[in-house]
């Protein structure tokens, strides 16, 4: 379980995240909504680490405020930052071959919990696409093929909870299809995932529930039929 209790956190001197408050349970996909600059990548990044934040982030019961973000990344935490995580000059394989190193660095893994790290024959099992691109240099995949090598990449680890930010901005509806039903079934194996995502409709589809950021803070949260039906909210917060 993430819990997050009145986080805050920005750049320098200036605020943006002004006290968030939710959670994410394992097998939940919570998607997070709202417009350009509403604070989302804020959001994960002060989870991940990489800004100094206040209030309190807690996942599997222990703090992570105090955490640097390599300490964070070995306890079972994936992460798919908007940037797309692909290193282009290296090689699908030696691309995946870094997330599974990723993995072995883990160090607090419950006994109890699943292992879900991925071979190499099961990565490419599961993403077809990338199998018959295995030798080729990350640089040379289309916009679509990187986005899955990047989320291969933080599964080769089996995290038990994934942030993804905006997995599927500018690709193709059937990419965006595609990367519904990874993320659907990750999380029927059990695995947390904090979804952050421009598209209504895509969260509507694969979340369990979603909150809506606007200005740093959670304007809305609720089931996906509560959104689909609370169309203030929509106007104010998510349309353009
Ligand atoms: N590195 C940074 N330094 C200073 N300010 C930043 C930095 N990154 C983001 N901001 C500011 O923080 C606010 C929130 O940005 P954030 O990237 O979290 O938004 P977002 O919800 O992810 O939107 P989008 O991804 O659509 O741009 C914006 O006002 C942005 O200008
Ligand atoms: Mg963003």
């Amino acid at each position: 379980m993430l819990e997050l209790i009145d986080v805050r956190a920005g750049y320098g001197g200036s605020r943006v995240l002004h006290g968030v408050t939710m959670r994410v349970a394992p097998g939940e996909i919570v998607a997070v909504l709202g417009r350009n600059g509403a604070g989302r990548s804020t959001l994960a990044r002060a989870i991940m680490g990489q800004l100094p934040r206040e209030g309190e982030i807690r996942w599997q019961g222990q703090s992570l405020t105090s955490l640097a973000p390599h300490q964070i990344a070995r306890l079972g935490i994936g992460y798919v930052p908007e940037t797309r995580d692909v290193f282009g000059p290296l090689t699908v394989m030696q691309n995946l071959w870094l997330g599974q190193r990723a993995g072995k660095a883990r160090t607090a893994r419950p006994p109890s919990a699943a292992d879900r790290a991925l071979t190499l024959a099961q990565a490419f099992e599961r993403f077809e696409e990338l199998a018959p691109r295995r030798d080729a240099p990350a640089a040379s995949l289309s916009g679509g093929e990187q986005q899955l090598l990047s989320l291969c990449r933080a599964m080769m680890a089996g995290p038990d909870l994934l942030i993804v930010d905006e997995p599927t901005e500018g690709l193709a509806p059937r990419v965006v299809a595609r990367i519904g039903r990874i993320l659907t079934d990750l999380r029927a194996s059990g695995v947390a995932i904090l979804l952050i995502e421009q598209k209504l409709s895509l969260a509507l589809s694969c979340a369990q529930r979603i909150a809506v950021m606007g200005r740093g803070t959670l304007v809305f949260e609720g089931a996906p039929d509560a959104l689909a039906g609370a169309s203030a909210i929509r106007r104010e917060w998510l349309e353009v």
